[in-house]
């Protein structure tokens, strides 16, 4: 299939099937940037209510790096996975004594920015600037390794290349905002790791692994 298709179906089944999520209601990329960084460990149902009260407490970047890091810490609490919200503090602080309070709308800004990888920074991109930039998260990973039937250890470096390199092909260039959401919201509610619902998917007419009876089989389980 081509490339293209991909984002035609994702796209008008997002138009439809969208979560309606608090962090898809904003461009800030300050929401945007907290958001994702909440999202990296952690499920959207856990997270929104820590969003909304973060929000409530540091309503902008300065805002937040005029705190201290234990009040982080504290509004962070149940959320785990505590180096994310040192990193958020001292990303803040940085944003602010260095770039007077902008984000970066560049990958390489971005990922200087400790707490943002790669995936984080491409999802930045999208959602918050409507850049073209891939997302290689957990959700998006899956999605691709079925839609390719990539039947190979799914962390190999040379697999890691190939999913880079498809995530950005695949990336639509008229709508990347859209595109990222709709891609996540695919692999969180239909392509799921257990149980995928094949008979709603948008892309079941393309999925390689559908076509060879092998979704459940993948991704490949990472060998010990
Ligand atoms: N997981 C990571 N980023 C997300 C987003 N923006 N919406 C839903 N799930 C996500």
């Amino acid at each position: 299939f081509a490339a293209e298709e991909v984002a035609v179906h994702l796209l008008a089944w997002y138009g439809h099937c969208g979560r309606d999520l608090p962090w898809r209601r904003t461009r800030d990329p300050y929401c945007i940037w907290l958001s994702e960084i909440m999202l990296q460990q952690t499920g959207v149902t856990t997270v929104i209510p820590y969003y909304e009260r973060f929000l409530q407490r540091f309503a902008n970047v300065s805002a937040l790096a005029a705190a201290s890091v234990d009040e982080v810490i504290e509004l962070w609490a149940g959320l785990g996975y505590y180096s994310r919200a040192r990193n958020l503090y001292e990303a803040a602080c940085r944003v602010v004594a260095e770039r007077g309070g902008r984000f970066p709308d560049d990958l390489q800004g971005l990922m200087a920015l400790p707490g943002v990888g790669r995936s984080t920074a491409g999802a930045i991109l999208s959602i918050a600037f409507d850049k073209k930039a891939p997302i290689l998260d957990g959700n998006v990973r899956r999605v691709l390794i079925r839609l390719y039937a990539i039947d190979e250890p799914p962390r190999a470096t040379a697999v890691e290349k190939i999913l880079w390199q498809r995530a950005e092909e695949l990336t639509s260039a008229e709508r990347p905002h859209d595109y990222a959401q709709a891609i996540m919201d695919l692999g969180a509610t239909v392509c799921t790791p257990r149980n995928p619902d094949c008979s709603v998917c948008p892309l079941v007419g393309l999925c390689q692994a559908y076509c060879l009876g092998m979704v459940e089989k993948l991704p490949r389980r990472q060998p010990r």
